[in-house]
């Protein structure tokens, strides 16, 4: 154990240190270099054993070297150590400037909130919800609810006829088909409504589109007065426009209700149109087969953009038919 020696057990420590390329490998190094099997350790333990005059150097030479090795290992732990740091940093580094995503959560269009709830709304009085085709013959658009060809009824709807002309068949003008339909379908008593797509060949405007929707109602039973008609519309109008608002009906003319009324509800101070209403003519019922002697009916019908225009004070037609988010956000997303 000559001082040379002790030298070189400092040297190859510090040079082991330095080579060390992540605290792991020191960790070994630290082990082989200043561990209980180290060189320098063995000598340390071996001093007892030296004669008392030698012992006082060469414990001097070692404490020293131990200093030296302890030194090296901690330059070398700070370096990795910082170098550990600065990886951490860089590796978990976010960037605050990229763009977010912006990409939106999908909702449920105001349209298809307010039909949702007209459903629910008749579907807990035990109506059930109907359906028919938007491409519908002419004979049920039209001819079934007592609208001839030569009507003036069927050029106030301007409709979308389909090719070839002789086809009969047309993009329904109105949901009134849907009343044939189940009349033909099912026997009375019938209570149904149907809310769905409706064409007819407008400009989009302020307050016209070409597709639009129509919620109908139709009630086919024995004793069915005018009576249950206003209560009916009464309570579907509370429960569209709130608790406060009342309905009166106005005298009107269509050809597949006799008599006819418009409906009309006092909201937000002012009388405002709502729908058409009326009851069922036994013409319309004699066409399905329903035994008018025994059964009457009652029917209405409203459309979806005019109630959530009024309700919500929607005066853009475009607003509606354009899908965009920040009108639609408005309503809740309604899933
Ligand atoms: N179908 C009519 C329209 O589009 C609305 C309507 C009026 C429906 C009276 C009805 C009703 O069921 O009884 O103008």
């Amino acid at each position: 154990m000559s001082p040379a020696e002790i030298e070189k057990w400092v040297s190859d420590a510090a040079k082991a240190f330095a080579a060390a390329g992540d605290l792991d490998s020191l960790k070994s190094a630290r082990l082989a270099h200043l561990g209980d099997k180290a060189p320098i350790s063995l000598a340390s333990r071996g001093l007892g054993s030296l004669a008392p005059e030698e012992k006082a150097s060469a414990g001097k030479l070692i404490g020293e070297a131990k200093a030296a090795i302890a030194a090296s290992l901690e330059k070398a732990t700070e370096k990795l150590e910082a170098e550990r740091d600065s990886k951490v940093l860089l590796e978990e580094v976010v960037d605050i400037t990229l763009p977010v995503n912006r990409a939106h959560r999908g909702g449920l269009h105001p349209i298809t909130i307010i039909k949702n709830e007209i459903s629910d709304f008749f579907i807990e009085q035990g109506y059930s919800v109907e359906e028919g085709p938007e491409l519908e013959s002419g004979w049920l658009n039209f001819d079934a609810l007592n609208i001839p060809a030569d009507h003036p009824a069927r050029t106030m709807q301007d409709t979308f006829y389909i090719e070839p002309v002789d086809s009969g068949m047309v993009l329904r003008t109105q949901t009134s088909p849907v009343q044939i339909r189940s009349m033909l379908e099912h026997q009375p008593p019938i209570y149904m409504i149907c809310p769905g797509r409706t064409f007819r060949a407008d400009e989009l405007d302020a307050t016209h589109s070409p597709v639009f929707h129509q919620v109908e109602g139709l009630v086919v039973d024995k004793g069915i007065t005018m009576a249950h008609l206003k209560g009916t519309l009464d309570n579907f109008a509370q429960a569209m426009f709130g608790p406060d608002v009342t309905t009166r009906l106005r005298p009107s003319f269509f050809p597949f209700t006799e008599p006819s009324a418009e409906v009309d509800i006092f909201f937000n101070g002012r009388w405002i149109e709502w729908g058409g209403c009326g009851m069922v003519n036994p013409k319309v019922l004699a066409t399905c087969g329903i035994d008018t002697d025994v059964y009457s009916g009652f029917a209405f019908g409203m459309g979806l953009e005019r109630t959530l225009m009024v309700r919500h004070n929607v005066t853009d037609m475009h607003d509606i038919v354009e899908g965009d988010l920040r009108f639609t956000r408005q309503f809740g997303v309604g899933l």
